[in-house]
């Protein structure tokens, strides 16, 4: 067994952090975590309780009254919202459209930050977002910035969402996910950018079996 080390995912919207990032994970016996589950968790929360969106006051009360829990099973990661399960509610198309908005606010990412920081801090995991590698983890040991061409993300996109059961257009697709993108890289707070010392994985034409190779052989390279 090797150090315990922490490896931070960046990258855009579909580019496949989380697919890698899970099986990353599980063979190194690492723990997987999803930070965007985290932001999706308090939008979701906030449609529901009619929040506005840009109330930042409401939305830090309502955080502080808030519990998120991410748990391993053996069909992924489940996310407990005050105990329950929202993994699947978290993915609609609303929840997903709405989350630049509320992740773009200072108190909800530190009182989220707070809690990544604290899930990481014995290591052995492997954390993905866009600032894990910039702001929550800036001393892990392994940083990969992930990212893939607009139209093999929708397209990755689209087949996700076939699986999950939710009805998408690819053009649809495409346009959602530039406008995230820009919404993450132009936000004031920890904006969506590469750390300096992170590696840059462009996975256009790579598989998931391929880019996940990549990442595992680096990790054990660290581990030593
Ligand atoms: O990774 P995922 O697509 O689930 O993230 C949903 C949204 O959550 C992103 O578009 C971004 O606005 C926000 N997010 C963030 N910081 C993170 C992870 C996600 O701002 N570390």
């Amino acid at each position: 067994m090797g150090k315990n080390i922490q490896i931070a995912i960046d990258g855009p919207a579909g580019a496949g952090k989380s697919t890698i990032a899970k099986i990353v994970a599980e063979q190194l016996g690492f723990t997987y975590i999803d930070t965007g589950a985290m932001y999706r968790a308090v939008t979701y929360k906030a449609l529901k309780e009619n929040i506005q969106l840009n109330d930042e006051k409401k939305l830090e009360e309502m955080l502080l009254k808030t519990k998120i829990d991410l748990k391993p099973s053996p069909n992924g990661q489940l996310v407990f919202l005050d105990g329950e399960d929202v993994t699947k509610k978290i993915r609609s198309n609303e929840v997903t459209a709405n989350v630049p908005q509320v992740a773009s606010l200072a108190k909800v990412r530190e009182i989220l930050v707070a809690k990544q920081k604290q899930l990481a801090k014995d290591g052995a995991v492997v954390m993905d977002g866009r600032d894990i590698g910039t702001h929550v983890l800036k001393e892990a040991e392994l940083k990969i910035f992930m990212s893939a061409s607009v139209e093999e993300r929708a397209k990755r996109r689209l087949l996700d969402n076939k699986k999950r059961g939710i009805p998408s257009d690819y053009e649809q697709l495409k346009e959602e996910i530039a406008l995230r993108d820009q919404q993450d890289m132009e936000r004031k707070i920890s904006p969506l950018v590469q750390a300096e010392d992170a590696i840059y994985l462009d996975t256009t034409h790579l598989s998931i079996e391929e880019v996940a190779e990549k990442i595992l052989h680096l990790a054990k390279e660290k581990m030593e």
